[in-house]
C-alpha cells in the first residue's frame, strides 16, 4: 500500500516541470496562491494570499506520521495552520461544501469541507525534511497534511502538493455537467462515478479536472470498437504497476469497462 501510495503521490506532483497554466511561476519559488469563491451573483473572485498572512492565523510546528509512512520518511518536521481557521475566515453564501485545490503541476484535487474538519487537516506552509532526505522537485508548500492522531482513508487528496489555487465549489454541481453525460445507463453512471474517483485528477473533461495526462476524447475514437479496445490497452499498458503511475491497481476491470461505456457516451453526446 506504501507503494501504491508513494507511487500515485509522484504522479500527482511528481511532474512539475510539465506545466502549462498560464499562471504558473517556477516551482517552490511561489510566494502567493489564490483562494476563489463565488459572490452573491454567483460571480468568481480571488483574494491573493502570501504564506506570512496565512501563518499569521496560527502557524504550529507539527509532525505527520501519515505524511512519513506515505513518503517512507522520518521525522519530517513543518509548518502548518489549521485549514478550519482559514476556513473561517471566509463567508460561505451558495451552499458551497468542498474545495477544489488547482495545483501548479496541473493536479486538481478536491476536498470535502466534511473532511477537511473530521479530520483537523492543516495546511502546510513550511516543510523541513531530516537530515539527508532528498527533497522531490514537487515537495512544496502548500501541502495538504494529515496531523498525527487523525486516521482518514489512505488516499492522495489528503497529501496534495503544490497547491496555487484553493477554490469553494458545490461538488454536486460542479460534476453535475459530466454525469448527465452518462444518460441512465447504469454502467455508463458506475462509469462516471469511476472516472471521477480515479481519472478526472489528471485527465480533464469539459475543462474539469486536471491536465497532467492527455485529453482522452481528443486521443481515442470512441464511436469504434477499436478505439475503445486501444485505450482499455494503452491504459493497462501504461498505468500499471511498473509505472510510478500506478493506477490498475484502484480500478476492476469492470470499472475500467463502465468508464468506457461512459466516455463513448460522452463522445456521442459532444460530437451530436
Ligand atoms: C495522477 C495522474 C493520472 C491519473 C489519476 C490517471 N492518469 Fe492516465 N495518464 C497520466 C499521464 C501523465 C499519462 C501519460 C501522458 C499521456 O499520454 O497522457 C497518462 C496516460 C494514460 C493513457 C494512455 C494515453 C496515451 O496517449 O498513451 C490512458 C488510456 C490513460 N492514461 C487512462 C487513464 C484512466 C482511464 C484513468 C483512471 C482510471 C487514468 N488514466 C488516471 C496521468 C494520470
Amino acid at each position: 500500500m506504501k507503494q501504491i501510495f508513494y507511487g500515485f503521490l509522484a504522479l500527482c506532483v511528481g511532474l512539475s516541470a510539465c506545466s502549462s497554466s498560464p499562471d504558473t511561476v517556477p516551482v517552490g519559488k511561489q510566494r502567493v496562491f489564490r483562494i476563489t469563491q463565488a459572490d452573491s451573483a454567483g460571480r468568481m473572485f480571488s483574494q491573493i494570499w502570501t504564506k506570512p498572512r496565512l501563518e499569521s492565523l496560527g502557524a504550529q510546528e507539527i509532525l505527520s506520521e501519515y505524511f512519513d509512512r506515505a513518503m517512507h520518511r522520518d521525522e519530517t518536521h513543518f509548518s502548518a495552520v489549521a485549514f478550519s481557521r482559514l476556513l473561517q475566515e471566509f463567508k460561505l453564501i451558495r451552499g458551497e461544501d468542498a474545495v477544489l485545490l488547482n495545483c501548479f503541476d496541473d493536479y486538481q484535487g478536491v476536498l470535502p469541507l466534511q473532511d477537511i474538519l473530521r479530520y483537523d487537516l492543516r495546511l502546510a506552509t513550511k516543510i523541513k525534511l531530516s537530515f539527508g532526505s532528498r527533497k522531490p522537485d514537487w515537495l512544496n508548500p502548500l501541502l495538504i497534511l494529515v496531523p498525527d492522531g487523525k486516521h482518514p482513508p489512505f488516499q492522495e487528496q489528503f497529501m496534495t502538493a503544490n497547491i496555487r489555487e484553493i477554490k469553494f465549489v458545490r461538488l454536486n454541481d460542479y460534476y453535475a455537467p459530466l454525469k448527465e453525460m452518462a444518460g441512465t445507463s447504469v454502467d455508463a453512471l458506475m462509469g462516471f462515478e469511476a472516472f471521477k474517483d480515479n481519472c478526472l485528477f489528471c485527465h480533464s473533461l469539459m475543462g474539469k479536472g486536471g491536465n497532467k495526462g492527455v485529453r482522452l476524447l481528443d486521443v481515442y475514437d470512441f464511436s469504434v470498437e477499436s478505439g475503445r479496445i486501444r485505450m482499455r490497452e494503452d491504459f493497462n499498458d501504461f498505468h500499471d504497476e511498473d509505472n510510478d503511475q500506478d493506477i490498475k491497481q484502484f480500478v476492476t476491470a469492470r470499472q475500467l469497462k463502465g468508464i468506457v461505456t461512459y466516455l463513448k457516451k460522452f463522445a456521442a453526446k459532444v460530437v451530436a
